[in-house]
């Protein structure tokens, strides 16, 4: 397949929309930048182009897919929302947070569930697509299933360049992170399904409190944190503090290290890695262990930061990409 590369540099936005939005409506599959990692987006009312997505992905068929809007009369259309879930929309859209909401749609286009995920991005490219689509674009994160995600054009021309009828290129993305999933289906109850770029204490912050997935029970709600993701290549090892490293490095003895954390390491390395605060970690986490895959060496070993702020995120993208838990 002949994939249509749309550089905003090179052509007028309005022509790049009018292209993409071609495809979509002639049932293709779009790559397109959002705020936290690219996505690779379907018209969420056309099912062959929606099939088409798990396909390419290599997606397993029971994880459902986000519902990208551009207004809020696209959300009602989509789900129920109650006040609760309306003061999150009004205090925090457009940005990096997905709302769980009770269905308003045909489960045939809600994945077989009686809730939708709906988020509104924080990127003009990505608002355009769907409000000129006029229709709400369903999108995962652009990547092979199980691999990290896409924070640079360069990522998704890898992945995707000849498997996508489309590629829009909107350059590097400014999270780097996908978005934070809460369910706020239920009145006055918030509970995080995913940690992502938008913290719990920017939510709580602005007085909502956020039920914190420790059991099972909430992990089956999320049906897209059952599975290992992220995974880079190399054998990703993790440690919390200097004795945890001390021992990786007892256990990797001779092996080529490519190193990644907030810590400065004494230890030698092949590459290192050493990030100003984790800001930059999560902007920069996927984008890492994908050089890291790609350069001479054996092993790849992280810091894995606590939960605080955006540690959060980079944490369970760490822990996922390992396949270990904590
Ligand atoms: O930042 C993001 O969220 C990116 C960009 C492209 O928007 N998208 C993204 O999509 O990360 P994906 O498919 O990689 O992750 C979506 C997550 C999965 O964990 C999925 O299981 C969950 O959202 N999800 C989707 N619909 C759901 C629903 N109705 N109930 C619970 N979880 C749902
Ligand atoms: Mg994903």
């Amino acid at each position: 397949m002949k994939t249509l590369i749309l550089t905003p540099e090179k052509e007028k936005l309005e022509d790049i929309i009018a292209k993409a939005v071609s495809v979509l409506r002639s049932s293709g599959v779009v790559v397109f930048p959002t705020e936290t990692v690219y996505g690779i987006g379907a018209d969420a009312f056309n099912l062959t182009a929606v099939n088409k997505i798990f396909e390419i992905k290599g997606r397993a068929k029971d994880n459902p897919l986000i519902f990208h809007v551009s207004s809020t009369t696209m959300v009602e259309k989509l789900a129920h929302i109650n006040s609760f879930a309306k003061k999150i929309v009004k205090t925090f859209w457009p940005g990096p947070l997905t709302l769980v909401l009770k269905s308003k749609v045909d489960r045939k286009y809600s994945f077989g569930l009686d809730t939708v995920a709906v988020r509104m991005p924080e990127n003009y490219i990505a608002l355009k697509l769907i409000e000129s689509l006029d229709s709400p674009v369903v999108a995962p994160s652009a990547n092979i299933s199980g691999k990290p995600s896409s924070t640079d054009f360069i990522h998704v021309y890898n992945d995707f360049n000849g498997k996508v009828d489309c590629i829009i290129d909107g350059g590097k993305t400014v999270y780097g992170i996908e978005s934070t999933v809460i369910d706020v289906s239920e009145e006055n109850v918030c509970y995080l399904l995913r940690p992502g770029a938008f913290s719990v204490e920017d939510l709580e912050e602005k007085g909502i409190k956020v039920v914190l997935p420790e059991s099972n029970e909430l992990k089956k709600r999320s049906p897209g944190t059952r599975y290992r993701h992220y995974a880079p290549d190399k054998p990703l090892f993790l440690f919390e503090n200097e004795n945890e490293l001390a021992t990786i490095y007892e256990e990797i003895k001779n092996k080529k290290v490519g190193y990644m954390g907030l810590f400065d390491t004494n230890f030698k390395t092949s590459e290192k890695i050493v990030f100003k605060n984790l800001v930059e970690y999560a902007k920069m986490l996927f984008a890492t262990l994908r050089y890291l895959d790609c350069k001479n060496i054996d092993v790849i070993v992280a810091e894995l930061p606590s939960n605080k702020g955006l540690g959060r995120a980079v944490r369970d993208r760490l822990l996922r990409a390992s396949g270990v838990s904590r």
